[in-house]
């Protein structure tokens, strides 16, 4: 049986979801069961990464898992996963790993493919790249009079969608080739200016770019995450500007079918766009 941990997330939904397509028994870790949404054939138990004395039931009889990165807490964890026995670890990282300088996000997800790595159980690293899905976080300015303003408007990435990260780990725990480390990015290199064009395109509405000022958009992005966080992602955006992205073939090599599209992405998620618009 596979055990997918941060199943209610972004990423960890889709895999539970392909995971029952192909057949594969599922079993899902939560705080929170009562509001976890999940199918009916998938099992699902309480458990906090963070207090491993209350996972030795969700581990039991498991042979591999999706690990997300909760930060300081996969030490626990993956004692516990040890000696229950399990086979393969597929970890949620990030290509920050890669970068010449991680800056804070790099360096925890470090931390989290190290505890891993020492755990001494085979593993799988999944290096994912900007999400398409932290977009979504325009939603409400699109929604509130069709304006982004966000730092940095020519910083250009190549942002991966959620489905195509977890078609990557299902891949992973299915196969049960452990030993991999799969870097992701999305399939073209798109400017923040380029996105709000394609989102504007495909929700047939007008949306346009403005320009914040560094300190601006630090004030906006601090509401939503750790201050280092949001100073290191606005430092990447800074070293991106003017730059093209580097395209990977790594979801097309693992799954045999190509990444989806930004263009793709933001249709699927049309509804989402269109509640922000509706509240
Ligand atoms: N955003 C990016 O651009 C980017 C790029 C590369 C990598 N990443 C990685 O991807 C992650 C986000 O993935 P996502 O969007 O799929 O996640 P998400 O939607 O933010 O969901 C977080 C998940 O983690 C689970 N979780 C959190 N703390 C937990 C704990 N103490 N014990 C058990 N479960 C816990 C939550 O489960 P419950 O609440 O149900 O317990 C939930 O399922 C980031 O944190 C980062 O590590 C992100």
């Amino acid at each position: 049986m596979i055990l997918v941990t941060g199943a209610t997330g972004n990423v960890g939904r889709n895999i539970v979801g392909q995971l029952l397509d192909a057949g594969e028994k599922v079993r899902a870790v939560t705080r929170d069961p009562g509001n976890s949404g999940m199918a009916a054939d998938v099992e699902v138990l309480p458990g906090d990464l963070t207090r491993p004395e209350s996972l030795t039931d969700v581990l039991r009889g498991i042979d591999r898992v999706f690990l997300f990165p909760v930060f300081g807490a996969l030490d626990g964890f993956l004692d516990v996963a040890r000696t229950a026995g399990v086979e393969h670890v597929v970890l949620m990282s990030s290509s920050a790993v890669e970068f010449p300088e991680p800056g804070w996000i790099g360096q925890a997800h470090l931390d989290c493919e190290a505890s891993v790595a020492k755990s001494g159980i085979p593993h799988t690293f999944v290096r994912a790249g900007l999400f398409m899905r932290n977009d979504l976080g325009w939603a409400a300015q699109i929604a509130d009079g069709g304006v982004v303003r966000s730092a940095y408007g020519t910083a250009a990435a190549a942002p991966v969608d959620e489905r195509d990260i977890a078609a990557v780990a299902t891949q992973s725990l299915r196969t049960a080739r452990a030993g991999s480390v799969h870097t992701l990015t999305g399939p073209e290199s798109l400017t923040q200016i380029e996105r709000v064009r394609i989102i504007a395109e495909t929700l047939g509405r007008p949306v346009r770019f403005e320009e914040l000022s560094r300190e601006e958009a630090l004030k906006h992005l601090v509401g939503q995450m750790p201050e280092e966080a949001a100073s290191f992602l606005l430092d990447q955006l800074a070293s991106w500007q003017g730059t093209t992205a580097e395209v990977l073939p790594t979801i097309e090599q693992v799954t045999g079918r190509p990444a989806h599209t930004y263009r793709e992405w933001v249709g699927h998620h049309a509804a989402d766009f269109e509640a922000a618009a509706s509240r």
